[in-house]
């Protein structure tokens, strides 16, 4: 069975497209490479032996994202990842994250339709959220006010998607993650943030191996265990597999609406402080940090209640947070490896 991944070429696209071919499906990829390149589909062939096809196609454009569909009449889904992702990025040009994510899920929508393609998964963000306090937060947590252009995208996204399934025939999952972390551990696909990286965990590796000369953590008196913010770190591959999980569930027919949204975390709150400790641990690398102000936006806390994918999709997220660190570590090693050999 074939599936089409857009932005294939991007972290979370990769790695599931390991996770579906080691399942039986064949993936055929469709990534512009706005914010790529096609290392990580050389990765996947070395990985899994599989050459993946990427059309370097802009969703935006209707007339090539039409075309690709009317090549790929036999897919079975869509799994739908291509986006912008960078929050400051979004909140100084929002038209371009309004057009970029919009634009693009319209299309794919529009071509889904068409084709009668009849299963669809998004991937969503626990930002859909917003500031909330109520935790873990469930699938029904009311959503707060986006606090960017991005969050509100994923938040529209969903909308345009849950009014899509009521007058169509497609059955759409929802994927909310919480903060996907880590690498494959063979070390030969992993995260390639462009430029600095605002995340956690690429900087924390950055730093570690003297991309940058420090880092800061931001906030150290919020009203947490040791004073940093609380995040849900998951592992990419326990990302990855939930969409599997998630399509093969549609194919099953097991879904009781034509839209049904699922939480991705592990359920555990970790905090930057621990975070880190855990990258030392793991590493033996004392990582050069300082305490510093509170980041403008982000909130305090937030974890999953992550008992509808447990219970629906049979999916359990099984790696921890040290491994998370290892995985992440490792990938970074491999890229320096790969530069001094060059
Ligand atoms: P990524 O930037 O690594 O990958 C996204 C890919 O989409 C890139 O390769 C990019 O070139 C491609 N793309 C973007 N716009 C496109 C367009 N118009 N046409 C064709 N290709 C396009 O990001 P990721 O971390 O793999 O994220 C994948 C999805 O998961 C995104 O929708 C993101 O918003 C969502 N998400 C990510 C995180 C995270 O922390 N990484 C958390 C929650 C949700
Ligand atoms: C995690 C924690 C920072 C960098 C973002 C998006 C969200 C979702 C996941 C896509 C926070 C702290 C970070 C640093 C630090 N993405 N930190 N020093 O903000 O939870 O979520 O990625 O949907 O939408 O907003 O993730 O990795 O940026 O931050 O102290 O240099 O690490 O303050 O507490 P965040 P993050």
């Amino acid at each position: 069975m074939k599936v089409l991944v857009t932005g294939g070429c991007g972290y979370i696209g990769a790695h599931t497209i390991v996770d579906l071919i080691n399942h039986g499906f064949d993936v055929v990829s469709v990534d512009s490479n706005i914010r790529s390149t096609t290392q990580l589909l050389d990765g996947i062939e070395k990985i899994t032996g599989k050459k993946i096809h990427n059309y370097k196609v802009d969703l935006c454009n209707l007339e090539d994202t039409h075309a690709v569909f009317h090549e790929n009449r036999d897919i079975c889904g869509v799994i739908h990842f291509a986006a912008l992702k960078t929050v400051p990025e979004s909140v100084a040009e929002p038209l371009l994250y309004f057009h970029n994510n919009l634009t693009s899920l319209v299309n794919i929508l529009k071509c889904i339709q068409e084709f009668k393609i009849p299963n669809f998964v998004f991937s969503s963000s626990c930002s859909v959220y917003g500031n909330t306090t109520a935790l873990p937060v469930i699938e029904e947590t009311p959503l707060g006010e986006a606090q960017s252009p991005y969050a509100r995208t994923k938040q529209m996204g969903e909308q345009i998607i849950q009014d899509y399934s009521r007058v169509n025939n497609t059955q759409s999952i929802l994927l909310r993650y919480f903060n996907p972390v880590g690498a494959h551990p063979s070390a030969l696909i992993g995260e390639l943030p462009l430029g600095k990286p605002d995340n956690l965990v690429p900087m924390i590796t950055q730093t570690a191996i003297g991309k940058r000369p420090k880092m800061i953590v931001f906030g150290h008196d919020y009203d947490t265990r040791d004073g940093s913010c609380i995040r849900d770190y998951i592992h990419v591959m326990d990302i990855a597999n939930a969409h599997t999980r998630a399509l093969q569930f549609l194919l099953d027919k097991k879904n009781s609406s034509n839209c049904e949204i699922f939480n991705l975390g592990t359920g555990n709150g970790v905090t930057v402080l621990e975070a880190i400790n855990a990258f030392e641990k793991i590493s033996g690398v004392k990582l050069n940090y300082e305490l510093g102000p509170r980041r403008p936006g982000d909130v305090i806390a937030i974890y999953a209640n992550n008992s509808h994918a447990r219970e629906k999709l049979g999916w359990e997220p099984k790696i921890g947070i040290e491994d998370m660190m290892r995985t992440a570590w490792q990938w970074e090693v491999s890229l320096r490896d790969k530069v001094l050999s060059n």
